[in-house]
C-alpha cells in the first residue's frame, strides 16, 4: 500500500457530480434575472458562484472565503470562465461594484464593513454550519441588504440532514479507515519506517461544523425572521452518493478532520477515499441519502 499526494482541499468535492447537481437544482430555484450585486459568503473555489453569475446576466460578484487556497482556486476557475478578477487580501468597505466583474477576498464571513444595503443578494451555498455565531451572521447579512433585497443559503447540515440508515454507513466507514490506517502503519513498521500515530487535538473546524448544534428548517425560519429576512421558500433536497461521491468527500480535509482527527491530513482523507466502497458494501447498501436545508429570503421593507 502506497500512500500517494492526496489533494486535501474541497477542490475535488466541488466538482463531484451529485453536488454539482443538487447546487444546479438550489441555484435553479432562486430568482436571479435582475439581480446586480451579489456577495458569495465561504464562496470556496467559486462552485456556486459562477452558477449565480451565470443566472444573473447583469451581475457582479464579492466573494469571501477564509481560505486562501480556496480564493486561488476560485480566481483560476473565475478567469477561465472569462470574468475580471481582482484579489484582496482586506474588506474593501467602499467596494464599487464594476458590472460582470468578480472580486475575491480573504477573510471571515463575520466580517462584513460594508454600508448598509451595499448588495441586492447575499448567499452562503453549503457553509452556514461552519460559523458558530449564527445569530450575528444573520443580522450583519441583513445590515449589508438593501431592503427588498434576497438571502439565499443551503446546507447539508442541520436537525434533519442524516436519514436513519446513514448513521450506519458513516460509522462502517471510519472504522475500515482505521483498519486501513492500521495496515498502512504496519507496512511501514515492517519497512523500518515509523508508526502512523493519531495525536489527541482538539479540532477547530469539527468543534464548529459538527459540535454546534444544528438548527431545525423552523428555528432557521424563526432566526431569518428576526433579522427582517422573511422567508418564501424553506425546502429539503435529497441527495444520494454513491462510493465516487463519497470518496470525493473523503478528500475533503473538513471531513477527514471531523471523522479521523488527529491522523496526519493526508494519510486520513486518502483511507477515506479508499475505503467508501467498502463502507457501503458493509452497511449493504449502493449509496446514502443525505439531506440539503435550502432557505430564500427577502429583506423587509420597513
Ligand atoms: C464546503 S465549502 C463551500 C464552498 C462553496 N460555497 C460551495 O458551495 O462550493 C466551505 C467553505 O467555507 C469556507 N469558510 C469556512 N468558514 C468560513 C468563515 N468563517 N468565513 C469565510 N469562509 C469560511 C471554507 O474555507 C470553504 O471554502
Amino acid at each position: 500500500m502506497t500512500v500517494a499526494a492526496v489533494d486535501t482541499t474541497y477542490d475535488r468535492f466541488s466538482t463531484d457530480p451529485a453536488y454539482v447537481a443538487a447546487n444546479e437544482g438550489f441555484v435553479n430555484g432562486l430568482p436571479l434575472g435582475r439581480v446586480t450585486r451579489i456577495l458569495d459568503l465561504c464562496g470556496g473555489t467559486g462552485a456556486v458562484g459562477k452558477l449565480l453569475l451565470a443566472a444573473a446576466p447583469e451581475a457582479s460578484l464579492y466573494q469571501i472565503d477564509l481560505d486562501p487556497v480556496q480564493i486561488g482556486l476560485a480566481a483560476q476557475n473565475y478567469t477561465r470562465l472569462g470574468y475580471a478578477v481582482r484579489t484582496l487580501d482586506a474588506p474593501d468597505p467602499g467596494y464599487a461594484p464594476v458590472s460582470r466583474g468578480v472580486t475575491l477576498q480573504v477573510g471571515s464571513a463575520t466580517d462584513l464593513p460594508f454600508h448598509e444595503g451595499t448588495f441586492d443578494f447575499v448567499n452562503i451555498a453549503n457553509a452556514i454550519h461552519l460559523i458558530g455565531a449564527k445569530d450575528e451572521l444573520v443580522g450583519a447579512i441583513s445590515r449589508v441588504l438593501r431592503p427588498g433585497g434576497m438571502f439565499s443559503f443551503s446546507s447539508g447540515f442541520y436537525a434533519g440532514c442524516w436519514p436513519p440508515l446513514t448513521q450506519q454507513v458513516y460509522y462502517e466507514w471510519t472504522k475500515d479507515a482505521m483498519t486501513w490506517i492500521a495496515r498502512l502503519s504496519a507496512e511501514q513498521v515492517a519497512a523500518g519506517g515509523p508508526a502512523i500515530k493519531r495525536q489527541r487535538i482538539k479540532s477547530q473546524l469539527s468543534s464548529v461544523a459538527f459540535q454546534n448544534r444544528w438548527l431545525t428548517p423552523a428555528e432557521w425560519r424563526a432566526l431569518l425572521g428576526s433579522h427582517g429576512l422573511e422567508v418564501q421558500q424553506l425546502v429539503e433536497r435529497p441527495v444520494l452518493f454513491d462510493q465516487n461521491s463519497l470518496a470525493a468527500i473523503g478528500s475533503y480535509s473538513g471531513l477527514a478532520e471531523a471523522q479521523l482527527g488527529g491522523y496526519p491530513e493526508g494519510i486520513a482523507s486518502q483511507a477515506l477515499a479508499a475505503t467508501a466502497a467498502s463502507a457501503l458494501e458493509s452497511a449493504g447498501v449502493p449509496s446514502v441519502q443525505h439531506n440539503w436545508l435550502e432557505a430564500c429570503a427577502i429583506k423587509r421593507s420597513n
